[in-house]
Parts: structure tokens; C-alpha cells; sequence
């Protein structure tokens, strides 16, 4: 191994020691491998949001009987925001809409073993997005033809 190689190999080990250390396993399980990434065409709910930082979350849902069979996300942010909405996905696919509605900034800091403060924008932003989804289903439901599509 060159010097060059030893020396990335020891910096990139470093970086994985100082993200361990300030974030839970839960979070960059979802941060390294996504779960449900995509927007899906036919959706029966779509909704985008951007936050103040200027990243922005879109979710997808659909729903048969008030529940939530399918939830799938994506985003231009960063890992943290990765892995908050990949998070949502996973706790509201096969939930009643009732419980999807529920969630918040405080369920999905819980759910995924607490951020850094200044990270815990990324759950508010993960949440809200969620929340405009189920928003934009209700609202459309009866009248598919003002569903909001992404483009
Ligand atoms: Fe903006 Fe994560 S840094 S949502």
C-alpha cells in the first residue's frame, strides 16, 4: 500500500470514528442504505417541501382503506435528511393514516436515536414533508384531477 492509499485509508477511518460518535447507528444505517427512494408515478398522495436550509423532501403514498401501503421518498439533502425521511418510510408503511398523522419532528428524533442540535432541522423538515403528502391525498382524493405531480 502507497503512502497516498495508507493516508486515505486512515483519514476515511477517522471520518467513520467521528460519525459513530455524534450519530446513532439507526441513522446511518438509513444514511448508507435508503430505504424506499423514488417517487412513485400513480401515487394517490405527493408532497414536496423545502426547508430554510434549502434542502428539500418529496414523499409518495398510497393508500388503500386509510392505510399507507406504500411510502417512498426523495431528496437533494444531506445524509441526516437521507435518513429522517427513509426513517418515515418505514414507520408509516402499513400504518393507518390516523398514526401517519401523528408523526412530528419529536417521533422522528425518537425514532432514530436523537441528532446533533444542529441536525434536528432535518427531522422537522422530514416530518412536515410527510405531513403535506397526507395533506395533498385528502385533499385530492375525491377529485384526482388536482393531484399536485411533481412535474
Ligand atoms: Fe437541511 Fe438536513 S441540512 S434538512
Amino acid at each position: 500500500m502507497s503512502d497516498l492509499d495508507k493516508f486515505a485509508k486512515d483519514l476515511q477511518s477517522q471520518i467513520m470514528k467521528d460519525i459513530e460518535k455524534t450519530y446513532s447507528k439507526k441513522v446511518i444505517e438509513h444514511w448508507k442504505n435508503p430505504k424506499h427512494w423514488g417517487i412513485m408515478n400513480d401515487a394517490d398522495g405527493y408532497g414536496k417541501t423545502t426547508g430554510p436550509c434549502g434542502d428539500t423532501i418529496e414523499f409518495s403514498i398510497k393508500i388503500k382503506d386509510n392505510i399507507i401501503i406504500t411510502c417512498t421518498f426523495d431528496t437533494d439533502g444531506c445524509g441526516t435528511t437521507i435518513a429522517c425521511a427513509s426513517i418515515i418510510t418505514e414507520i408509516v408503511t402499513g400504518k393507518p393514516l390516523t398514526f401517519a398523522k401523528s408523526i412530528t419532528q419529536t417521533s422522528v428524533l425518537n425514532t432514530c436515536g436523537g441528532l446533533p442540535e444542529d441536525s434536528k432541522h432535518c427531522a422537522l423538515l422530514a416530518a412536515n414533508s410527510l405531513q403535506a403528502t397526507i395533506r395533498n391525498y385528502e385533499e385530492t382524493k375525491n377529485e384526482p384531477w388536482k393531484k399536485l405531480y411533481k412535474k
